[in-house]
């Protein structure tokens, strides 16, 4: 979503500023072309030279030089002109209040204001002080801004520089990351709540073994963040895996099957998406404690007992979620995957090759329904969320 995309990063004179160097860098590693704009205050905690260098792009901070050393080159006008979207951070509260109310007495402020909202949208990350935050003055500014159609990505709370804790941290440079994509996402999930599974399940042997898959999580996590970008309210159910939970998703860890069941039973949603990769079976019995190695040719037995289907379950109830699953299969994937959608009784299935994509950062896959299949190209599975997030979308509207 920020592959080629121009940003203008403004950058105000709060302590944040020194995580504004490693959001420069993020953005940069998506694909973006960043333009740095700084304050008289945010040069005071760190320099130009820092966001050049990161960027390699000249740091713009000063309305009247800037205007009158290329006279034909109007920077607070011809900025917004040619990027694709502004994100101020941190943005310190007298920033937030000049925004708010249409003052412009600096070149990043200039730009806020001759901005075209239509290609060029705002977003701001405040960071203050907590009392600074809580002010009704400040809260009355952020929901002017709000109503404006400015987007504001609330601040966390936590220990403050000067020693206080509450809310009014800047958000971490990747979850900042993160939430800019939604300027560029069309808001079709907007009041939906959406339910997805991810990862392994982890079936316990004993208290230290047990049995689980290659899945690494990686999809079902690309998908609850393109459906938290388009909009809708987002329930991760995962099993355990190694990846950080995407911002603005609600994530609960579960191990087994029959837990991840038990969860998902617990929540109620508009659209269920089963992208976790069950562990078909459980052992019968768990032993309570560890199971000590015998001798050679006294090696234990297992039994096993067949773990729910959980999109199954999911769909068999009354007033079912829109049910979208996934099938892992190695061959006959068309013929596979719309036997498998029909036994579960789900209206969408995305059918991919298991082996070739565990682990992988691209897939490619074909997606079953009613209407037949379609296949959609080899991409990388952030962008392959995306489309499959608007295919959902789609199918759910009509
Ligand atoms: N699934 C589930 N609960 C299970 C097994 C699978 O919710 N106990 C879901 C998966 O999340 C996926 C879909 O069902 O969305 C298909 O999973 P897959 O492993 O491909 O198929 P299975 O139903 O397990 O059938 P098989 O292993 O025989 O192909």
């Amino acid at each position: 979503m920020l592959n080629n995309k121009h940003i203008i990063l403004g950058i105000t004179g709060g302590i944040a500023a020194y995580k504004s160097a490693e959001l420069a860098r993020l953005l940069i590693k998506k694909g973006a072309r960043v333009t740095v704009v700084m304050t008289d205050g945010a040069k005071e905690f760190i320099t130009p030279l820092t966001f050049s260098a990161l960027t390699n792009q000249p740091v713009y901070d000063d309305l009247w030089t800037s205007r009158s050393a290329d006279s034909s080159s109007i920077a607070h006008i011809n900025l917004t002109r040619e990027a694709d979207a502004m994100l101020i951070a941190p943005c310190t509260a007298n920033v937030t209040a000049k925004i708010a109310n249409g003052l412009a007495d600096d070149l990043l402020t200039n730009l806020a204001l001759a901005r075209d909202p239509a290609n060029c949208p705002l977003a701001i990350a405040p960071a203050m002080n907590v009392q600074m935050w809580r002010n009704p003055a400040t809260q009355r500014n952020i929901a002017q801004l709000r109503n404006d159609g400015v987007m504001v990505f609330d601040p966390a709370s936590g220990e403050q520089a000067c020693g206080e804790i509450g809310e009014g941290r800047m958000l971490e440079p990747a979850d900042l990351v993160d939430a800019l994509e939604r300027l560029f996402v069309p808001q079709n999930l907007t009041g939906k709540k959406v339910i997805i599974t991810a990862g392994p399940t982890f079936e316990a042997i004993d208290p230290v073994r047990g049995i689980t898959n290659r899945s690494s999580g990686k999809m079902g996590y690309a998908l609850a963040h393109a459906a938290a970008c388009a909009g809708a309210e987002v329930l991760l159910i995962s099993g355990p895996t190694a990846l950080p939970t995407p911002f603005g998703v609600t994530r609960i860890n579960v191990e087994s099957a029959q837990q991840m069941l038990d969860t998902c039973l617990h929540h109620t949603a508009d659209v269920f998406i089963a992208v976790a990769a069950v562990a078909d079976w459980r052992v019968t019995e768990i032993a309570t404690q560890k199971i000590k190695k015998q001798n050679d040719a006294d090696v234990p037995t297992l039994s096993f007992t067949q773990n729910p289907d959980i999109l199954h379950t999911i769909a068999q109830q009354s007033n079912p979620p829109y049910c979208v699953g996934f099938a892992a299969e190695t061959e006959n994937l068309a013929e596979y995957g719309q036997t498998k959608r029909r036994k579960k009784g789900i209206p969408l299935l995305i059918a991919n090759n298991g082996p070739a994509t565990f682990g992988a950062d691209d897939n490619e896959v074909l997606l079953l329904d009613d209407a037949g299949e379609h296949a959609l190209p080899r991409m990388s599975k952030s962008q392959l969320a995306h489309q499959l997030i608007s295919e959902i979308a789609k199918r759910l509207s009509s």
